[in-house]
């Protein structure tokens, strides 16, 4: 397809003046992109138009049975203001197998990126400036064929939205606590874990809110048969460190095979730590933590980035990991995986697209 038309706002929005107050996702910057698919036509109709609500019928499948996906990806500004993105053709193909387990169509990924570039260079001058801070894009697919019948919808619309951020977390690179959630599950063997479908997130609100309340960041979850092994925090994967070696759950379907779980992988293996996926028992790594022989724990993810875990809590027992502060292993991999967003390290591994 690519023929994108470009319809630009006579309306600028302010832009956000105090990048340090940036927090994640509540700002969006002037322009959107969008196109519909249809069965029997393909995916048509490339635009990108000033950003704003669009009409949705009550009907829309897509608010009743919740065929909905997503990605993030990130832009990141230089010191010599190049403006660069991490890994999107990984995260357009993500989508594509999110989609396929949806029932939903193969994202036309040449389109989207192309559409995603002219996006970013339309909307430049939102990627903001300050050190941590990006922008963040959020491509999505939803369903909107009108009907209340449980099947494929024939009719689905992707846009892709932009948003500048700063850290996910309040707490920045400071360390997160973590709940163990051993109640509720997050996802089922053959189920859609590994997806980036909205449902997954929205199962995972209830017990993130009792965690918050508790005075958790996160819950991480176990796995949805024994409760044992552990899986993944919902925004970001989990790494722990024994001494040199690297350690994190193995995909198994029921876990987000995350762009930056890969990257840290590869990474921490080019700088000469020992990496290795494997399935976890939560209870030995509560116990390795309690004795000492698990030196740091950190998640992986695009909006998370490296974020530490200072305190595990598994029940009513909390352990403090190492000595509750970052990690040596997570400052490193902090650094080099940003470095390279931000143009500070050379790309050795072809991740970065300049725009
Ligand atoms: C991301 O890291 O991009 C995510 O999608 C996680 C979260 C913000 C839902």
């Amino acid at each position: 397809m690519l023929d994108i038309k470009v319809t630009l706002t006579q309306t600028p929005k302010q832009k956000p003046v105090d990048e340090s107050a940036l927090g994640f996702g509540r700002i969006f910057t002037d322009h959107m992109f969008l196109m519909d698919y249809e069965l029997g036509v393909g995916w048509h109709n490339a635009r990108i138009v000033p950003y704003g609500d669009f009409p949705i019928d009550p009907a829309a499948m897509v608010l009743h049975y919740g065929q909905a996906i997503f990605e993030g990806c990130k832009c990141y500004r230089t010191a010599d203001n190049t403006l660069q993105l991490f890994r999107p053709k990984d995260n357009l193909a993500r989508m594509s197998r999110s989609a396929e387990r949806m029932c939903m169509p193969v994202l036309d990924e040449e389109t989207a990126l192309e559409g995603l570039k002219q996006l970013i260079r339309i909307d430049a001058d939102w990627v903001p400036h300050r050190e941590g801070t990006s922008l963040y894009i959020r491509p999505t697919m939803i369903s909107t064929d009108v009907g209340l019948g449980v099947h494929a919808s024939k009719k689905y619309c992707f846009f892709i939205i932009l948003s500048p951020v700063g850290a996910y977390y309040k707490e920045g690179l400071k360390p997160v606590s973590i709940y163990v959630e051993d109640e509720y599950v997050r996802a089922v063997r053959g189920g859609v874990g590994f997806t980036k479908c909205a449902g997954n997130y929205a199962a995972s609100i209830l017990a993130g809110d009792i965690a918050e309340k508790k005075g958790f960041s996160q819950v991480l979850w176990l796995d949805g048969v024994e409760q044992k092994y552990v899986e993944e925090v919902g925004s970001m994967n989990m790494m722990f460190a024994y001494g040199n070696k690297i350690v994190t759950p193995k995909l198994n379907g029921s876990i987000l095979p995350g762009i930056t779980r890969d990257s840290v992988l590869k990474l921490a293996v080019q700088l000469g730590y020992e990496a290795e996926e494997k399935r976890l028992d939560v209870n030995e790594i509560f116990a390795d933590a309690k004795s000492g022989k698990l030196t740091e724990a950190f998640g992986t993810g695009t909006a998370a980035v490296i974020s530490p875990v200072g305190v595990l809590a598994l029940r009513d027992e909390k352990v403090t990991l190492g000595d509750g502060g970052i990690g040596v292993i997570s400052q490193k991999l902090y650094d080099t995986l940003t470095g390279i967003q931000y143009g500070r390290l050379e790309d050795r591994n072809g991740w970065i697209l300049k725009l």
